[in-house]
């Protein structure tokens, strides 16, 4: 397919090769506003607005995905297949499973199961384990540490139903799965079939155990947070 293409009206080029990705548009804005340098628009095609700048002198963009693996789903493949970017990074929030997933704590999704049948276009003969690329996750775990941020690594649930009318993550969280987003399966699937790297991190933001949530003044810090440990491991890539 030619670029520009049905959703990204960027040209060549426009891209860095390490994209940080969050759900909301606005979001991407507003990193692109308070944590890029000399940030430059690049799309506005269905509002998903898209960015690139440099952070300590590196070029990095941001890009919103919409919510849901079918939207993330296009976002990904056109930046993978038709621009060339080689590294996609997540920054979301999530809904705990466990009660050690605590809010504000920046959870990294090593793998992510789904309800989904995202991945049975690929025709296998079997299920498909969706990881995170383990250099982008090292680095981002290395990261955390270093600025001594909470944080926890594991298996994640991407689900296609927000509100669900049988819950069933209870089931999921005796199988270990820490936290619930919506998104990361269809991103690893994407970026496996190509062989570039991807990794989700999110915020916790709600409790599904004890129904508990994070104030806006807390999600806006916990944000920064993660926003750091991002930018400074698509730095180091
Ligand atoms: N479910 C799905 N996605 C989410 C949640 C949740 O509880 N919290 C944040 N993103």
């Amino acid at each position: 397919m030619n670029i520009p293409t049905p959703h990204i009206e960027a040209k060549k080029g426009d891209f860095a090769k390490t994209v940080l990705m969050p759900g909301d548009p606005l979001r991407a804005k507003y990193i692109a506003e308070n944590f890029l340098t000399d940030a430059k628009q690049f799309n506005t095609t269905r509002n998903m607005f898209g960015y690139t700048g440099t952070y300590k002198g590196k070029k990095v963009s941001v890009m919103g995905t919409g919510m849901g693996m079918p939207s993330i789903g296009i976002y990904s493949h056109e930046l993978i297949q038709f621009y060339g970017v080689k590294n996609l990074i997540r920054v979301g929030s999530c809904g705990a499973t466990q009660e050690n997933a605590r809010l504000g704590t920046i959870l990294m999704a090593q793998g992510a199961c789904t309800e989904s049948n995202y991945a049975h276009q690929y025709n296998l003969p079997g299920t498909f384990s969706a990881i995170a690329d383990f250099t982008l996750l090292k680095t981002a775990q290395e990261m955390a540490e270093a600025e001594g941020f909470p944080y926890i690594v594991g298996n994640i649930l991407s689900s296609d139903v927000f509100y669900t009318e049988t819950p069933e993550w209870k089931q999921w969280a005796k199988m270990g799965v820490l936290g619930i987003e919506m998104e990361s399966y269809a991103l690893y699937c994407e970026a496996a079939r190509v062989g570039v790297r991807a990794l989700g991190i999110f915020t916790v933001s709600d409790s599904i155990v004890t129904g508990e949530a994070t104030t806006a003044e807390e999600r806006q810090n916990k944000f920064t947070n993660m926003m750091k440990v991002a930018l400074e491991t698509a730095i180091r890539l």
